[in-house]
């Protein structure tokens, strides 16, 4: 390795501005390469952010032995077959959320970061944001006594953004599996990563994609097309943990909400703390009930600086200083849980993981 670890971003599409924006700045990271299946875009992607090369093919660059480490920002069926070819051409790999589509495909991915002695890395931004780390820094010191009980709800009323994220082929599922997964890992990580014991989820596609409302915006997909939906438009779920915890989420890209809402919370024996939609404590000091803001730029997950953190963090592990804060290990128990709650509203019962 030279100096800098040298990068290449597979995926070229909405996300890939935050990894490039972020290895840019980063003065131990040079951007390598590009590439994108659209090889248009993959060249604009590359001269907009000055990277000297352009892919069409991921396997050619991983050809190349001038790259160290590749962000994976691909469709979510690619995310395992393009980590494993990197990972075997002896590449550290960070790969969006979530980890893959089955748990069979974590499973080998597992492996083969296990066989290559490289950092896999898997893209669960939330857990780089500030009020995460300020939240992670006190439950490790026993600020909240145990946490035995999460509630998350990332709810869109009118937010499927279409294209690959409304085709379970090549997403693996709706709301659940983009951004359910954000926020149940999120609490999965603060309550200390209890062993999941059982889900019980239900999903609905009840709504479509109400591509039929006009007057509200919403993001969508570059290649948006109204007429392909076949993912949930909501999901929810109860997780039940091995030390007697539990976790009760929901999420939806479409639903009959006033509004949209974000929010999660953790509640301990010795006191609560919402991370969204803005960072507040809650305790009990001589009999009284206190809620408490901390004294921060950003109450809530603030998007850009969660990736610069991130991205620093992959290249420090790459470069060998700390192991990863989002190890492979922790994508594929969350595509079990993930899987565990699609097969539960599938057979309409309790699964056990
Ligand atoms: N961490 C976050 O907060 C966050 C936010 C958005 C998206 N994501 C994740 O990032 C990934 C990409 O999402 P996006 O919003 O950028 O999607 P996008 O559709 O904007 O971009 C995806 C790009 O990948 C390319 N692609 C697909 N398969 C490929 C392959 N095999 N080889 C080369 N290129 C390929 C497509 O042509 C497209 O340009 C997804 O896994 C998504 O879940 C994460």
């Amino acid at each position: 390795m030279t100096n800098k670890l040298r990068i290449g971003v597979i995926g070229a599409g909405s996300i890939s501005d935050q990894h490039l924006n972020a290895y840019r700045r980063n003065p131990r990271a040079e951007l390598a390469a590009v590439c994108d299946k659209n090889a248009d875009r993959a060249r604009e992607k590359a001269e907009k952010h000055g990277v000297p090369r352009a892919y069409a093919d991921y396997r050619e660059l991983l050809a190349n032995p001038g790259i160290d480490a590749v962000s994976v920002c691909t469709w979510n069926d690619s995310h395992a077959e393009i980590s494993i070819a990197a990972l075997e051409a002896g590449k550290h790999v960070l790969c969006e959320k979530p980890l893959c589509t089955t748990v069979e495909e974590a499973l080998r991915v597992e492996q083969a970061a296990k066989r290559s002695g490289k950092t896999l890395q898997v893209g669960f931004v939330r857990r780089y944001g500030a009020n995460t780390r300020i939240v992670k820094a006190m439950a490790d010191r026993g600020e909240f006594g145990e946490l035995y009980y999460a509630k998350a709800s990332c709810i869109r009323r009118l937010g499927n953004p279409g294209g690959w994220f409304a085709d379970k082929e090549r997403s693996g599922g709706g709301p659940l599996i983009d951004v359910g997964v954000h926020v149940i890992d999120l609490c999965w990580y603060l309550m200390g990563r209890p062993k999941a014991k059982s889900v019980s989820g239900n999903t609905y596609a009840k709504l479509g994609n109400r591509a039929n409302v006009q007057n509200l915006a919403y993001y969508k997909s570059s290649d948006y097309d109204p007429a392909l939906n076949t993912v949930e438009d909501l999901a929810n779920a109860l997780i039940r943990f091995e030390n007697g915890a539990s976790l009760l989420v929901d999420v939806s890209f479409a639903l009959h909400a006033k509004e949209d809402e974000l929010s999660v919370k953790l509640y301990g024996e010795k006191g609560g703390v919402e991370l969204e939609p803005a960072l507040t404590f809650v305790t009990e000091r001589c009999d009284t009930i206190l809620n408490m803001t901390p004294q921060i730029d950003h109450l809530s997950f603030d998007f850009a600086s969660g990736f610069r953190d991130e991205i620093d963090h992959f290249v420090e592990a790459c470069r060998g200083g700390e192991p990863t804060l989002s190890p492979v290990e922790d994508g594929v128990e969350m595509m079990k849980i993930l899987c565990g709650i699609y097969e539960s509203a599938e057979k309409g019962e309790e699964i056990r993981l």
